[in-house]
């Protein structure tokens, strides 16, 4: 086979066949295929798409090209949820401990990442002594033993998508969706997942910006799971705004415990129980969506959620304690409030640059060296929609640093306000099953 016919097939809007589709990919982690081949392929790919049958081959040669993570004794189905990117998005924290407290298994693996906030693991390790440095068979004890663990991102997983991605990212071939959907969905397979659910955000804050454009990529990622055997669900969520209150580390350890309590922000809450009812229902730990959302509405009533999360914590090291006091957790040394300047509704509060300025604070990485300081972020105490009078505090500002002149820049550049009414944003857009 020459990579050169391959190119020139897909050039021509040809289907590649599974064999065809190895050979690319096993070369291409090899190093026997070079840079510029690949990029022209993926460029072909941009144009001319890719059929499901190749879509999910690409998928599984891509989770074959390194390690796959064998979950198979932990008992009962592995669900994995996986939210296309965001602002503040506190959901992951907040969905483990609930879906953990109904039986169902969670068995997570994360990373830490670029971004406006660190990933799920920085987040939790604003808890004193929480740490994901933990055996392999250790992590498979604490999953079967309390339904939830989670370990850092092992070393060698999907290195086919890790050098596509980076290949794609300078080639101006990202904005592909048969290359999105296979990218994402093949590092939860290689992660273990017996049953996915997606969260793909749609509005400015979002990957995709646009709701016809979110629908194609879900269903793109429904239909490779689904071909693959992996049960796979979809659920399309507003990202207009961050999501919730909190953007920041130990902020949003604050929300996830608020959430878990029943005190969270509405929107967030929402969410998590739309997500998890699917979730629990993957993991066929209830016969029907009312039924898996009435489960998880009474653990979150009855305090067996919260208590999830202590254990979960408590076995890894943390201190449990934060769940009664979560007081205790990082504090940066100033609140600045960001006081609205005339009177009116919210309007726009636009998610990505809200993150910018959280990031600016330090609350995320702009360079995978970059040190995060967890204690630091926003909460935002009006939301779109809101009523606001000139000088009531849009945001409250969490620093360590006094001069903050260009996160007030910032955020005042985010957010307008109106003089007419505004409507809240719809959540949630549609559900791709
Ligand atoms: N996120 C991923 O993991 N892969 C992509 O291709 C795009 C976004
Ligand atoms: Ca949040």
């Amino acid at each position: 086979m020459r990579m050169v016919d391959l190119i020139e097939k897909k050039r021509d809007g040809h289907e590649l066949t599974k064999e065809e589709i190895h050979f690319i990919v096993d070369g291409y982690t090899k190093g026997d295929i070079p840079d510029y081949q690949m990029s022209a392929l993926t460029m072909a790919i941009y144009f001319q798409g890719m059929a499901d049958q190749e879509r999910a081959e690409l998928t599984m040669a891509m989770v074959h090209s390194g390690d796959t993570i064998d979950l198979s004794e932990i008992e009962g189905i592995k669900v994995d949820k996986h939210s296309t990117g965001g602002v503040g998005d506190t959901t992951t924290l907040v969905l483990g401990p609930l879906v953990a407290a109904v039986g169902v298994p969670v068995a997570k693996m994360s990373g830490r990442g670029l971004g406006h906030t660190g990933g799920t693991i920085d987040k939790l390790e604003a808890v004193p002594g929480f740490h994901v440095e933990i055996e392999n068979k250790q992590f498979i004890e604490l999953v079967n033993k309390n339904k939830i663990a989670v370990i850092g991102q092992s070393g060698n997983l999907t290195p086919a998508d890790k050098s596509l991605y980076g290949l794609r990212d300078v080639t101006a071939t990202v904005n592909s969706i048969p290359l999105i959907a296979s990218s994402i969905m093949s590092k939860k397979i290689a992660a273990g997942a017996d049953a996915i659910v997606l969260d793909v955000k749609t509005g400015a804050g979002a990957f995709m910006k646009d709701l016809d454009e979110s629908k194609k990529l879900a269903k793109a990622m429904v239909d490779i799971g689904n071909l693959v055997g992996r049960r796979t669900m979809a659920v399309i969520s507003d990202m207009s705004q961050p999501l919730g209150y909190a953007i920041g580390n130990a902020l949003e350890v604050k929300e996830a415990i608020d959430t878990l309590s029943g005190k969270g922000p509405k929107d967030l809450e929402e969410l998590c129980l739309v997500l998890g009812s699917y979730m629990v229902l993957l993991a066929e730990k209830a016969a029907s969506l009312e039924e898996a959302r009435s489960m998880l509405e009474e653990v979150i009533k009855n305090g067996q959620a919260l208590q999830t999360l202590k254990v979960f914590l408590e076995a890894q090291g943390g201190d449990g304690s934060v769940v009664d006091h979560p007081e205790t957790l990082p504090q940066a040394k100033y609140q600045f409030e960001l006081e609205a300047k005339d009177d009116g509704y919210v309007s726009e509060i636009i998610a990505d640059s809200v993150g910018t300025a959280a990031m600016l604070l330090g609350a995320g990485r702009a360079t995978k060296d970059s040190v995060i300081d967890l204690a630091v972020g926003l909460v935002l105490n009006k939301k779109i929609g809101d009523k606001v009078n000139k000088g009531e505090s849009l945001v409250t500002i969490h620093s360590n640093q006094e001069d903050i002149e260009d996160v007030r820049n910032k955020l005042y550049n985010s957010i307008s306000i109106s003089t007419n009414e505004v409507e809240e944003p719809k959540l949630i857009y549609a559900t791709v099953e």
